[in-house]
């Protein structure tokens, strides 16, 4: 590899999860305290760092494709960095199959990208996928700004190990981020201009420490501690196990103000062999009444999950009972997937493969139900009043956009300013929004 000119400008784009976007914005951050400016838009950067994902498959072949067409204005390739998932999997291969490519950084790596860049300037190639998940916190730049809501990683990895996932490979084992760190890092958020936090983890109710007295301490408890500081208005988390929902988490949701209405617990299926075959760890049944409880404590929680369909062995049966799993909780909203086999993993190895016209089929089926809920939902709150934190400008003058407490996207004529809260009455629904009306002046 020939040595470049140190880059200018940068651009990160991220393909993947949540906390894939919270690395990626954690990379920028990084590169722009080195003194690289984002790119403009449309313009191609010096640096690009392809942020990637490994979840289903055709990423890497994405990964590929995308390598080969970056090209700046003079014809000449910027410098490119493969960082997230695929990386953590695939680096060796990558190394191999793309030239161009000159670092390859895994996701508990990455704040070594500044060293890796020296050496790429120099014209050496570098890969970095060790694992040492904390140290990658402590060596990151604190944050100067943050979006209205921001997202903060609480607990990395996962022990889970459901049959057909390729995280515990590509992020490792389950850690949680010590309790005073995390409490640092909300209120520097919180001071750069976050009113909301999510907190973010592959299993973020398995998260555990130690509070500042040191009492062994669950979410609930990080929880209740970030709910203390007084400008951040609202908490959310994402993505929780059934298996580690606790009794003190279910509770915060009656009694924490701050916590949002919100849940999104995965389910995967509705069938119990099939939920056995994945090694779910719960069955349909245990699902269903975690939920109840939940609806206990908090009886207007909006309730999310994710699905696969398609999985080796899956039967009409074994779908139709995921089909009533849906009618039975009626989701607000819901990601569904078609099983994707991964290697590696233990189910990409069982029998029983499903047709791809049969997973299709499967998958219309899912969505249809899932989005006749989610419309659903969306009706039966028009006419509510309720707080929507103000996020973006909307596409016509006047507009905003902003996230109502069940997190839907709710667009209204305003002068708000971004990060304000605005009283707002709930008068029409689409699919995917509502329509709001302003009614009280917002509060900062
Ligand atoms: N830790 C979270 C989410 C992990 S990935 C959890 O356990 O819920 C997000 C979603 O991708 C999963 O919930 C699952 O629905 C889907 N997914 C994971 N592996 C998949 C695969 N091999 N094929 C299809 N969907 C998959
Ligand atoms: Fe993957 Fe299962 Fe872990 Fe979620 S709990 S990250 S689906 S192995
Ligand atoms: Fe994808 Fe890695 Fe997230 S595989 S879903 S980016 S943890």
């Amino acid at each position: 590899m020939r040595a470049s000119s140190p880059p200018k400008t940068y651009r990160v784009k991220s393909f993947g999860c949540q906390m894939n976007v919270y690395d990626g914005d954690r990379m920028a951050e990084l590169l722009a305290s080195r003194g690289i400016a984002p790119a403009a838009e449309g313009e191609e950067a010096d640096l690009v760092v392809l942020n990637t994902c490994h979840i289903r498959e055709k990423a890497a072949e994405k990964v590929y494709s995308d390598i080969g067409r970056l090209q700046k204005a003079d014809g000449s390739k910027p410098l490119i960095a493969v960082a997230g998932c695929v990386a953590q999997a695939e680096g060796e291969e990558i190394m191999a199959r793309a030239p161009a490519v000159s670092m390859v950084v895994g996701p508990q790596a990455y704040h070594r990208l500044p060293e890796m860049l020296d050496k790429a300037v120099a014209g050496e190639r570098a890969t970095d996928t060790d694992m040492p998940p904390i140290a990658k916190f402590a060596a990151l730049p604190a944050r100067r700004r943050a979006p209205p809501s921001a997202f903060l990683t609480v607990q990395e990895g996962c022990d889970k190990f459901c049959t057909y996932c390729v995280v515990p490979y590509t992020r490792g084992a389950e850690i949680s981020r010590p309790f005073n760190d995390l409490v640092a890092e909300a209120e520097k958020l919180v001071e750069a201009g976050a009113r909301e936090i999510t907190l973010l983890g592959q299993n973020v109710n398995a998260w555990s420490g130690e509070d500042a007295k040191g009492r062994a301490i669950g979410l609930d408890g990080l929880i209740r501690e970030l709910a203390k500081l007084p400008n951040l208005a609202r908490i959310r988390y994402t993505t929780s196990h059934p298996m580690d929902v606790t009794d003190g988490l279910i509770a915060a949701h009656g009694e924490v103000d701050k916590l949002m209405p919100f849940l999104h617990l995965p389910v995967q299926s509705g069938s119990d062999p099939i939920l056995k075959a994945m090694n779910r760890s719960h069955d349909a049944e245990g699902y269903l009444r975690l939920l109840e409880r939940f609806r206990e404590a908090r009886p207007d929680i909006a309730l999310s999950g994710d699905f696969i369909v398609g999985f080796p062995g899956e039967t009409e049966a074994d779908f139709e009972a995921t089909m009533q799993l849906v009618d039975a909780v009626g989701y607000a909203q819901a990601f569904s997937f078609k099983y994707s086999a991964r290697p590696g993993t233990p189910a990409a190895s069982m029998d029983g493969a499903i047709a791809p016209e049969v997973m299709d089929e499967r998958l219309q089926r899912l969505q249809a139900a899932l989005n006749r809920d989610q419309l659903a939902f969306n009706q039966a709150s028009v006419g509510k009043r309720c707080a929507v934190l103000v996020e973006r400008k909307g596409k016509k003058p006047g507009q905003m956009l902003g996230k109502s407490p069940w997190l839907q996207s709710v667009w209204f004529e305003s002068d708000a300013a971004l990060g304000e809260i605005a009283e707002v009455e709930l008068v029409e629904a689409g699919p995917n929004s509502l329509a709001g009306r302003v009614l009280a002046p917002v509060s900062a």
